[in-house]
């Protein structure tokens, strides 16, 4: 069960996978990315990463690329590594030229791709819940598109740690309740599942759809509607979602305890419904195509 990684068709360990000094992504954070997680040797929604995968790489004008030859690649480089839950990384940037902001032209895109072992880092955290602090979001204008720049992300959950919590949730300079440093939000509030529309401000997280699939299916009301700080402390539960994170109850914010301050039931069924898909194999997931 070797992890492994990928650069443009070669198969190495991530130890001697290295791309050189002028890859954009290195220089300007000029890339995009994905995660994937498996389980019991079964990616999970492909389907919908590779989608977002070919528009993230369509918004920034990338060269034309075969997004089902990356995803070839992929499963390929999944099935060598053997690894029955892992997370499977995918980079794609605009290519390796001399520095300069312009677009190089005729240049390939350079791909890499790591898999590693997902090691469930706290599993006891899916029952106590997490504790989480509001952080100004002061990301560029296009978070729907999944670019490496994450560096404000790095610093949000940075933040989130040192204050001894587990994450950062971004609010906008207006006030605004958007996402996690690395997950899509959701609040329970008035019997009403609440989470931010789908606009440049947020990604469009696989799971948050997920989630909303399964809500319809459980007649949940939902509103995918902009909600504030105080909605937020005085939700009745707060989850976040995502595919490493799953539904990751939130019971703690900026010190102020959510509801009575228990994983709440709404969030358990989620993740339930979330799990039942993984074992009902209803999902997009084809690492056999
Ligand atoms: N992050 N919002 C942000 C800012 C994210 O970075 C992510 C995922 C999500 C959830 O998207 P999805 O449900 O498709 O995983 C929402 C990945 C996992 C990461 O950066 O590691």
């Amino acid at each position: 069960m070797p992890e492994l990684a990928y650069v443009n068709g070669r198969i190495m360990s991530i130890e001697e996978a290295l791309v050189p000094v002028e890859d954009r992504g290195y220089q300007f954070g000029d890339a995009v990315y994905e995660v994937i997680a498996s389980y019991g040797g079964e990616m999970f929604c492909m389907d919908e990463h590779f989608a977002r995968l070919d528009r993230s790489m369509k918004e920034l004008r990338f060269p034309k690329v075969r997004v089902d030859e990356i995803r070839r690649a992929t499963v390929d480089l999944f099935s060598k590594a053997k690894i029955e839950r892992a997370a499977v990384y995918i980079q794609i940037s605009r290519g390796v030229s001399p520095r300069n902001h312009s677009f190089p032209a005729n240049v390939p895109v350079q791909v890499v791709m790591t898999v590693r072992k997902i090691d469930e880092k706290n599993p006891s955290a899916r029952e106590t819940g997490i504790c989480a602090i509001t952080v100004e979001d002061f990301r560029w204008g296009r978070c729907d598109i999944k670019t490496v720049q994450l560096l404000p992300n790095v610093l949000a959950k940075q933040k989130a740690l040192d204050a001894g919590c587990y994450d950062a949730i971004f609010v906008s300079k207006d006030g605004v309740v958007r996402e996690g440093s690395s997950s899509n939000l959701f609040i329970l509030s008035g019997g009403v599942l609440k989470t931010h529309p789908l606009t440049p401000d947020i990604l469009p997280g696989t799971t948050r759809a997920l989630i909303l699939e399964i809500c319809q299916e459980k007649e949940y009301p939902v509103d995918e509607c902009y909600f504030d700080k105080s909605a937020l402390y005085a939700a009745d539960e707060v989850f976040l979602t995502g595919t490493i994170t799953e539904v990751l109850p939130v019971v703690k914010i900026d010190g102020r305890t959510v509801g009575n301050g228990k994983v709440g039931s709404v969030a358990r069924t989620l993740q339930k419904g979330l799990l039942g898909r993984l074992k009902s194999g209803n999902n997009s997931n084809s690492s056999q195509k």
